[in-house]
């Protein structure tokens, strides 16, 4: 696909989608939203890729949140219920491919760029990034999964102060909070999200994709079932040829060279 919004780039494994309409901080309109969809299927098709990093271009934000332009112009509730839902869709592939992404949150991330982030499997901020849930100022609520996620990676009354304030938080705050997983200098965010995201990537990415899906499954069910899916996703990383290397490098005292096999 030819990307007018986001630039997507791809260095050895790693590969990095760039949000790209600066002058209006980044915000996800609808093309944008198509493009992110595409992304997501294209280089979760590709073998060489084995880690994503989102960021967003410009010092200023990661992403500002849904395009405002087209929230003013939903002309009633049903339009209004299918522009989440579909939107909704497109952070659910993501958050299921199976390859990890990596938010790296330059900036502002606010309404739809914090339910972005929050869809990602690690986030990494700028020490100037904000977060928040803003869309109570402009009358509405956070619909691609903000009411859900952010409950489940801060707690419910945190959420709800986010949510029911639209106050904005700076990074060290998302931190502390357990919002963002790690709060770095502005300067130094996209080499330490590329350094997160080799190593991430020098694993055997069928082991990793296991992984994630364990952590995304188990939170959402009960322990029981969740150490059975567990089992099972063991069960196919016994089965690979991964394994066999993995193993055999350890006891021969080398580096594994992993072939995702
Ligand atoms: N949609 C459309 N345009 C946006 C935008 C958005 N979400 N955020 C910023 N912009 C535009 C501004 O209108 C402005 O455009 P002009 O230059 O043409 O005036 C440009 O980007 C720069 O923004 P500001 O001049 O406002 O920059 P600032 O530094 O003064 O403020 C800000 C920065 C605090 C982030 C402010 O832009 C802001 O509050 N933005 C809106 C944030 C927001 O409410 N996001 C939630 C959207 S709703 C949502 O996301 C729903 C959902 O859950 C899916």
């Amino acid at each position: 696909m030819d990307y007018q919004n986001i630039i997507v780039t791809r260095e050895e494994n790693v590969a990095v989608v760039t949000f790209n309409r600066p002058k209006v901080l980044n915000a996800l309109n609808h093309e944008t939203m198509v493009e992110l969809s595409a992304a997501m299927d294209e280089l979760g098709a590709d073998p060489n890729v084995h880690c994503i990093i989102l960021t967003g271009a410009g010092e200023k934000a990661f992403v500002a949140g849904a395009d405002i332009n087209e929230l003013r112009a939903i002309p009633d509730a049903a339009t209004g219920a299918g522009f989440a839902a579909w939107g909704q869709a497109i952070l659910f592939k993501m958050e299921n491919l199976q390859k990890p992404v990596i938010a790296a949150i330059n900036g502002y991330a606010l309404g739809g760029g914090c339910e972005l982030a929050m869809a990602c499997d690690i986030r990494l901020a700028a020490d100037t990034a904000r977060l928040g849930q803003p869309e109570i100022n402009l009358g509405i609520i956070p619909g691609y999964g903000g009411t859900q996620r952010l409950p489940r990676l801060v707690g419910k009354g945190r959420a709800k102060l986010l949510i029911l304030s639209g106050d904005m938080i700076p990074a060290q705050e998302a931190l502390r909070i357990g919002l963002v997983d790690m709060v770095v200098p502005a300067a130094e965010l996209m080499d330490k999200a590329r350094e997160l995201a080799r190593k991430i990537a020098s694993k055997g990415p069928l082991a990793v994709a296991y992984a994630k899906n364990c952590v995304n499954v188990g939170a959402e069910t009960d322990l029981v079932t969740a150490c059975a899916y567990e089992a099972s996703q063991f069960g196919l990383s016994c089965g690979t040829a991964d394994r066999t290397e993995g193993t055999t490098a350890f006891l021969e005292k080398r580096p594994a060279q992993f072939k995702g096999k």
